[in-house]
């Protein structure tokens, strides 16, 4: 029997004898469940074994500053991913202490780290409306902000050049809300440089490292509700036009934060993954994570439905070769953004990634697990590529 499995006959139990939920780990009085009966998750049976075997890319985003202080999250990423992403190591904010000087201490270690292991490394992001130095709002304007951003892209995606798999140029560059015919995000790079930076970002991008995948990153594009409508309606007209103009886009970031409840995965999805095929556009799921605010406090039950959500999710994203990548904003509920961004009127501890705050896997890492295992080996990240993006599998394969 699955831990999980055994957790919720637990709660269930605990629940009728009047006792805390989700706390006692057997049965009071059976026999207490023995190493053996857990499935294994590591090592072959981890996640990046499963995804490496079969072309696919997975993983998650990391806190640097963790990984060199917490050995067990270390361990952890080490295990499970063959790709990762700082999860702030290279904004603005980190890499711009002032407006003409850079700080590339933690985007190095993470990029050291990804080589030590053999795992691909995202870049994210190059230009965003959020997480901009303090010095920003005085110090940029309509005069300097476009030499600002091609500068900041030549010097950050430059030094990184060859050994990126992608980078996120623009993140979040539509918002339907803000009213504008052209779907875009009223952001400070659109007032100060015009809706000419977001084709000026990827040129600089493109002109620093030939070898990366440049995308567009993007949320609220997955489900099935009439405001993902309009934007993915909004997502694709945009990728369309930079298409028509040669602008140098390689891939879409889906970046998949979920919601525990509501969520359908349909037509309009799939639709999309078509016309991104349509557009030689690659799919990359970029910060998954299914947020579970909105469901009562029992852990087992919390766990059970955000397991469902990832698994039919993926099930319908990674049964498309033209999905890539599959990676989670972090790996343990020990470290999410969505404690802080986000979170619960209870103040419980989220549990919206694929292993919980001990580091022992959930039914979302199962789910996960169990959709990789659906993709035929030869599919996948490979399909369609220039050579150059493919020497990393010699490299890197293990
Ligand atoms: C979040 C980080 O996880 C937080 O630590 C930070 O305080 C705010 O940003 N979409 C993105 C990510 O593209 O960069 C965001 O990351 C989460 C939403």
């Amino acid at each position: 029997m699955r831990r999980r499995e055994l957790l919720a006959l637990t709660a269930k139990a605990g629940a009728g004898a009047g006792l805390q939920v989700g706390l006692p780990r057997w049965i009071p009085g059976r026999a207490k469940p023995t190493k053996a009966v857990e499935p294994a998750y590591t090592g072959a049976d981890s996640l990046r074994a499963h995804a490496t075997a079969r072309g696919l890319l997975a993983g998650c985003a990391v806190d640097v500053a963790g990984l060199k202080t917490d050995e067990d999250y270390a361990g952890l990423v080490k295990d499970q991913a063959n790709i990762i992403v700082g999860e702030s190591a290279m904004k603005w904010d980190r890499l711009r202490p002032t407006i003409d000087s850079y700080e590339f201490g933690e985007a190095d270690e993470l990029i050291a780290f990804a080589e030590a292991n053999k795992m691909r490394v995202r870049g994210h992001t190059l230009c965003w409306h959020r997480q901009l130095p303090k010095w920003f709002a005085a110090e940029a304007n309509e005069k300097n902000a476009r030499e600002l951003l091609a500068e900041h892209i030549k010097h950050v995606a430059g030094r990184y050049a060859g050994r990126m798999h992608s980078w996120d140029v623009v993140n979040e560059a539509v918002s339907v809300e803000d009213g504008r015919p052209d779907g875009l995000r009223d952001s400070p790079w659109l007032r100060l440089v015009g809706e000419g930076y977001i084709e000026a970002a990827f040129h600089a991008a493109r002109a620093a490292d030939a070898q990366a995948l440049l995308t567009l990153n993007e949320f609220g594009i997955e489900g099935e509700d009439r405001a993902s409508e309009k934007k993915r309606a909004a997502v694709l007209a945009l990728l369309r036009r930079m298409k028509a103009r040669d602008v140098p886009v390689d891939a879409v970031g889906v970046q998949s934060h979920l919601n525990g409840v509501g969520q359908v995965f349909g037509a309009g999805l799939q639709g999309f993954r078509e016309q991104m095929r349509e557009l030689g556009l690659q799919v990359l799921i970029t910060e998954m994570d299914v947020n579970d605010r909105e469901l009562a406090g029992d852990e087992g039950m919390r766990d059970k439905v955000v397991a469902e959500v990832y698994r039919r999710y993926l099930d319908a994203m990674l049964k498309d070769a033209n999905v890539t990548a599959v990676v989670t904003w972090g790996i343990t509920d020990r470290r999410t953004w969505l404690n802080g961004e986000n979170q619960r009127a209870d103040e419980l501890r989220e549990r919206c990634l694929p292993f919980d705050a001990e580091s022992r896997p959930v039914g979302a890492f199962f789910a996960m697990r169990d959709s990789v295992d659906k993709r035929t080996k030869t599919e996948g990240y490979s399909r369609g590529l220039p050579t150059a993006r493919l020497r990393w599998r010699e490299r890197f394969a293990r």
